[in-house]
């Protein structure tokens, strides 16, 4: 079977967690880095919950301890949506230290890139302040990257400020550098999140499912107040199924830039479909997603995942 490599450059997170998850069970993918960023808790508990995840799954996954900081802004956590320690809710075993690499995330990511000798995928589900640094020190990997699939932005309101989302306004310059790369680019924003939810009895299935569907669940279970009648909102896993079943999306062309100046609206990133801003169009945006399948085939990859 043709594998398609994937680096997946992370701030787990709890539904960084069940992203991840469900990638890694997907024959057709070959994860070859975890790379940390700090974004819902410091650097030192995401390289520490991407490690927990991988020890729990029984998966022998590189890791690399990215940036500590965004580029120019001080860190701001979302304790609340995950719990102090980023993944609240369940009981982890201890990490398997040897997992995490001597070597930090961008220079991982590029001797991971460059070593391979077909393109790579990249999918991004945290501030994307690895990436910003990678492509400004090395801007000969844009020719080893495919697409840089993204969790982040918004086509409508946002989640930290009225029009800014979490992984884009809390380092909105990386997000910039990133749009403006050149690199294709596809955008799983939040509105997709909010729509693709996990209902009361899609926990109770993966609870039923076995012991990967039950740590799911009770992370689900403890996430953003835990108001699970309304709904888990499915942010990360949403760009994963984009990466797997892009069938289940639908995506329109865009120019996409990244407001950095405005108090008001820090972090928006500004969706252009129609040509009104005369740039050229550099990413591709999900504008839709078939929930009723979305949810189906969540929990099915959740209870396909064996440990
Ligand atoms: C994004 O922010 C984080 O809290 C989530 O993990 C997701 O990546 C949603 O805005
Ligand atoms: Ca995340």
């Amino acid at each position: 079977m043709e594998t398609r490599k994937l680096i997946i450059d992370t701030d787990p997170g709890i539904d960084d967690a069940a992203a991840i998850t469900i990638l890694l069970s997907e024959p057709s993918l070959d994860v070859k880095l975890i790379a940390s960023v700090s974004g819902n808790v410091g650097i030192e508990h995401t390289t520490n919950n991407a490690l927990k995840l991988l020890t729990f799954l029984n998966k022998d996954i590189p890791v690399a301890k990215g940036a500590a900081a965004p580029l120019l802004r001080d860190n701001r956590f979302a304790t609340n949506a995950h719990g102090k320690s980023g993944m609240g809710g369940f009981e982890f075993p201890e990490p398997k230290k040897e997992l995490l690499l001597e070597e930090n995330a961008v220079m991982s990511e590029y001797r991971t890139l460059m070593a391979s000798e077909e393109k790579m995928t990249i999918l991004t589900l945290g501030p994307l302040t690895n990436i910003a640094l990678l492509i400004s020190t090395f801007p000969e990997v844009k020719e080893k990257i495919e697409e840089i699939i993204m969790m982040g932005g918004s086509t409508e309101r946002g989640n930290i400020g009225i029009y800014g989302e979490f992984n884009v306004t809390i380092d909105p310059e990386a997000a910039k550098m990133v749009f403006r790369s050149g690199i294709p680019i596809t955008m799983v924003g939040l509105d997709i999140g909010r729509k693709a939810r996990l209902m009361v009895e899609d926990l109770e299935e993966l609870e039923k499912s076995g012991e990967v569907g039950t740590m799911i669940s009770s992370l689900f279970r403890s996430y953003d107040g835990g108001h699970v009648e309304e709904g888990v909102k499915m942010y990360d896993p949403s760009a994963a199924m984009y990466l797997m079943e892009p069938e289940l999306f639908e995506t329109k062309e865009a120019f996409i830039d990244v407001e950095i100046f405005s108090p008001l609206t820090i972090g928006a990133t500004v969706v252009d479909y129609d040509g009104t801003l005369s740039e050229t169009k550099n990413a591709a945006v999900c504008v839709d997603v078939d929930v009723d399948r979305f949810r189906k085939r969540y929990v099915q990859r959740v209870a396909d995942t064996k440990r």
